[in-house]
């Protein structure tokens, strides 16, 4: 056999990966390979493979007759509408795709070439974990590749889409990267699966029950996506790199867009209803005054009670972060604070200006929070908010009480501009709270008589249930109409485009996880 007939061969033995029968088994349960993947996610004919031919170097365990030429990885870069990514894919078909000592460095010569030149890495994740036959081979490779994902992290966006199993310390590595996408019923991520549960804990739970894509993504909140099938989740990756720039020294990519930045939309001027403890859907807001309406939601289904994702506001991409009073009041609590400060975090590595919509009454009272120490993570919002140096613009459509006044990227924590509805009210709390610890011994003495509570709760009302007290200290650069809100918000966005601001200098700061 010639050389060139021998190359032909070792590729063809590759892209065969573990046979036909296994490739139509992993078709019957709804997935497709990993090379059928890669080509969905990349433009098409950009992929070029690297470390093709890589071959495991175990021969314990009869492994010298499972060689697949790759082992079991689809390695390599290609273009995503034009841009460099760089891209692995686990190919189930072989050993599960599990991983070796090999295939774990295909990945870290893959991660330190994308961290070189600067472009993100996305990892398709099919994969029954470590390669039970290679042993510490194999926990050396995965602790290499969680080395790598920190040293990348705030440096080149890292997307992970989980299309199959995802067990044990394996899923570690995702949780490092930016943003992880779920298959519906095809995907589960777990540290031990549901026979060691058994054993140990005695708990009967399913693979989907533990591990789910809805229990991540409603759940958990390790999971920030949700997809119906391999191909809609590809499709999303190529839709969220849209969004993203390619590494923390570049802006995100601006484009042009058909919607007028001068657009007023009076339908704003009633979304919030007269009675304030009433709620409306938050979302209805960030639709009517981005571009074209598109809101790439993150984390949709989980602590519904925020609301963050990713728009463009005259094209310019930006992080929205919003209070959702149509759902538990738009309260913060321990799980809002954490999508909250993580979505901020992400968006400050990579130069992602922050727009706030402020609706809330406070952070979530109860034994419950304050056991589950919501001191400690309701921090986590805040010291992310005051880290960021990234253009920052915040609206409060009606409440901002109290210490989430503060958090909600409030003046005093450096955000550039901050708008106000003429319905906001900002008050260190609602008035009914207030009057009843001012005026206890008052309302003590006046026994049943409504009358002195109904005229002190209006007194606090008319005196701080407004946005006028702030604009005039000049907490709230100014009060807008509800209408005005994506012209002004596009403004400032201009306005700040060349926005310097830096931290102290530190080695790190010890946000408190
Ligand atoms: C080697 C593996 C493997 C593994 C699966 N295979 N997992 N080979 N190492 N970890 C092989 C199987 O032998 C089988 O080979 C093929 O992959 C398909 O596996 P099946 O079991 O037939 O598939 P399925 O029924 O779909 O079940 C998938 C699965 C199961 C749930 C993932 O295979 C499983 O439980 N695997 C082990 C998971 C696990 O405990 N991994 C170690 C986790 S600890 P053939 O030749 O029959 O096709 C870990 C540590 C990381 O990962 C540490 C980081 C710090």
């Amino acid at each position: 056999m010639n050389r060139i007939e021998e190359l032909r061969q070792r590729h063809k033995a590759a892209e065969m990966g573990g046979g036909d029968e296994r490739r139509a088994r992993q078709h019957q349960e709804g997935k497709l390979s990993a090379r059928e993947r890669m080509e969905l996610l990349l433009d098409e004919g950009s992929f070029e493979e690297l470390d093709k031919l890589v071959a495991h170097r175990c021969h314990d365990f009869g492994m010298d007759e499972q060689m697949v030429p790759g082992d079991g990885f689809v390695t390599g870069y290609g273009r995503i509408h034009g841009r460099l990514v760089y891209v692995f894919a686990q190919d189930f078909t072989v050993l599960g795709g599990s991983l070796s000592e090999t295939n774990a460095k295909k990945i870290c010569k893959l991660m330190d070439l994308a961290l070189k030149t600067g472009a993100p890495v996305i990892g398709l994740n099919d994969s029954g974990g470590a390669r039970i036959q290679e042993g510490v081979l194999s926990l050396a490779g995965y602790a290499e590749i969680f080395l790598r994902n920190t040293l990348a992290s705030g440096v080149i966006p890292q997307i992970s889409a989980i299309m199959g199993p995802c067990a044990g310390g394996a899923v570690y590595s995702p949780a490092i990267t930016d943003l992880i996408f779920m298959v519906d019923r095809t995907s589960y991520m777990f540290i031990t699966g549901p026979d060691v549960i058994r054993t140990v804990t005695h708990e009967e739970v399913t693979k989907e029950q533990l591990g789910g894509s809805m229990t991540h993504n409603a759940v958990s909140g390790v999971g920030h996506f949700i997809a119906a099938d391999d191909g809609e989740c590809l499709r999303m990756i190529r839709e969220l790199l849209t969004y993203l720039p390619q590494n923390n020294r570049e802006d995100p990519p601006r484009r042009t867009s058909s919607d007028d930045a001068q657009r007023m939309d009076p339908a704003l001027d009633s979304v919030v209803p007269p009675e304030s403890n009433l709620p409306y859907d938050m979302k209805d807001v960030i639709r009517k005054v981005v571009d074209e309406g598109e809101f790439f939601e993150v984390q949709e289904h989980w602590a519904r009670n925020i609301v963050i994702g990713l728009a463009r506001l005259d094209g310019r991409p930006v992080g929205v972060v919003a209070n959702q009073p149509a759902h538990l009041a738009g309260c913060l609590d321990i799980n809002s604070s954490v999508k909250g400060g993580r979505f901020v975090r992400f968006c400050d590595a990579f130069n992602i200006p922050l727009v706030t919509f402020v609706d809330v009454p406070g952070f979530l009272p109860g034994t419950e929070q304050e056991f589950g120490g919501i001191i400690r993570h309701g921090a986590k919002l805040l010291y992310a908010y005051a880290e960021a140096t990234v253009p920052k613009i915040t609206v409060i459509t009606r409440k901002a009480y109290g210490g989430a006044y503060c958090v909600m990227g409030s003046k005093h924590i450096r955000a550039d501009i901050n708008l106000a509805w003429p319905s906001a009210e900002i008050a260190v709390m609602g008035a009914e709270g207030a009057v009843n610890i001012v005026y206890r011994r008052e309302l003590a003495a006046a026994g049943e008589n409504g009358a002195v509570r109904r005229q002190k709760v209006q007194e606090f009302e008319e005196r701080f249930a407004n946005p006028f007290v702030a604009a005039e200290h000049g907490f709230i650069d100014d009060v807008i109409e509800p209408r005005e809100t994506r012209p002004r918000l596009i403004r400032a966005l201009e306005m700040l485009a060349n926005k310097v601001d830096t931290m102290p200098r530190k080695k790190h700061g010890n946000i408190p996880l």
